[in-house]
């Protein structure tokens, strides 16, 4: 049983760097133990363009971390994104092993190490192999072959590969903090796993996780990946824009975005003000919130209008009933969800990070949401993992992580 084993998740996200220890109860619920958050500076739009800041502040969110739990934590599951994520889908087919014809867990592994073979750039690297779709016999739709009885098995797969480069500077920088990554995962499918209802998931909807430098979009069907992307945008464009356009310094506009900030000037009143200092800090002048929205507005519009074209381009052609979640800190904007519905034309709601029973309150937070979804894949492949040779559990973890390693290189 998973039970008693701590299991970590590592956000490196362009604006904090996030460690969430969990545990399953004796309840059978998740529950958060250890929580670490610190400013990121050695990341931006999702890449780290400064090891020892990165280092530093993988070392200290774990700390905080160790400290709330009293436990020891050695490693985890680390979230990815940025440009150099880049997804595709590629199809595989074995002939079925056994003489009486029922498809097995072996024939299911082989399949879909036949989709996995793939011309890559020698630069590129799969982090994820994810079957959308399995058929027998050419019966597509089907979910679980094993115990089936046929002749061919097929897989569709959803494919996630990384930059070769990228993913080394994530590893370092983890393994230089003491930090082992246990497994990489795309930020998009994390944060689905945390936001989106399982009946949402089976019908078809989307996750937009709009951070601070990117934003990460997964598109979820029949309950599992069906497509992934990431944009190069966040809410960092938001706060320049109300440096630019206030003339305040870049941590003043942070401030005024978080705590006056809204997307709809229509909806705001022009006879509340904001205080806003001025560059170098001579003097204060009052705009009213009319202004900052009408600043505001534009940016959250055009990231929207660019996730927009990110889902046109997918080869998605279902109506995502249901419908698209934001999350990430900057779904936080008051009015970001009316204006998705605009835009969209899809139901919209803001996503909070579900599924933890103790100490939620912590990460209670659309910041959190890769955090806690990467906690929750960890503790769903760990309990696969024990389903499926029950009673070794570390050893069985260990060479479980070692495999996807040497898949991996
Ligand atoms: N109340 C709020 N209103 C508007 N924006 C907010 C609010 N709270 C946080 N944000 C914004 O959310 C962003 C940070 O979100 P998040 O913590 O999800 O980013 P990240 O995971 O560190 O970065 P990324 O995923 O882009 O690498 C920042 O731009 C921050 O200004
Ligand atoms: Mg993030």
């Amino acid at each position: 049983m998973t039970r008693g084993n701590l299991i970590v998740s590592l956000d490196l996200g362009s604006s904090k760097v996030a460690v969430i220890a969990g545990e399953v109860g004796q309840d059978e619920h998740i529950h958060v133990v250890g929580f670490g958050s610190v400013p990121s500076t050695g990341i931006r739009k999702g890449n780290i363009i400064d090891i020892e800041n990165t280092v530093r502040a993988i070392e200290a969110a774990v700390e905080q971390a160790e400290q709330m739990s009293g436990r020891q934590i050695e490693g985890g599951y680390v979230g990815i994104t940025g440009l150099l994520v880049s997804s595709l889908n590629n199809r595989g087919v074995v002939a079925v092993a056994s003489p009486d014809q029922e498809i097995t867990q072996e024939d299911v592994d082989r399949v879909l190490q036949a989709a996995r073979v793939i011309a890559l750039p020698p630069d590129r690297k799969i982090i994820h192999v994810i079957p959308r779709q399995y058929f027998v016999d050419g019966n597509e739709n089907i979910l679980d072959p094993v115990g089936m009885v046929g002749s061919r098995l097929e897989v569709e797969t959803h494919i996630v590969t990384i930059n070769n480069a990228t993913l080394q500077n994530v590893i370092k920088c983890c393994e230089r903090a003491g930090f082992h990554p246990w497994e990489i995962v795309v930020n998009g499918y994390a944060s689905g796993e945390a936001v989106l209802f399982p009946a949402e998931k089976e019908l078809g909807a989307v996750v937009v996780d709009i951070g601070g430098g990117t934003t990460d979009i997964a598109l979820f069907d029949q309950g599992t990946l069906w497509y992934t992307a990431v944009l190069p945008v966040g809410g960092d464009y938001i706060t320049s824009d109300l440096a630019v356009g206030l003339r305040t310094p870049l941590n003043q506009a942070e401030i005024i975005k978080k705590e006056h900030g809204g997307t709809i000037p229509a909806l705001t009143s022009d006879s509340e003000f904001v205080d806003v200092p001025s560059v170098g800090g001579r003097e204060t002048f009052r705009v009213s919130k009319k202004v900052v929205a009408s600043i505001i507005e534009p940016r959250v519009q055009e990231i929207l209008s660019l996730v927009k074209n990110k889902l046109d381009s997918s080869g998605y052609t279902g109506l995502l009933p249901g419908g698209i979640v934001l999350t990430g800190g900057t779904a936080l904007t008051n009015g970001i969800a009316e204006l998705a519905v605009d835009l969209l034309q899809k139901p919209v709601r803001v996503g909070y990070p579900e599924g933890i029973a103790g100490l939620a309150d912590v990460v209670n937070s659309p910041e959190y949401a890769t955090g806690v979804g990467l906690l929750l894949y960890g503790v769903r492949r760990q309990q696969a993992m024990q389903e499926n040779e029950d009673g070794f559990f570390v050893k069985n973890i260990f060479s479980r992580i070692k495999k996807w390693f040497q898949d991996l290189f």
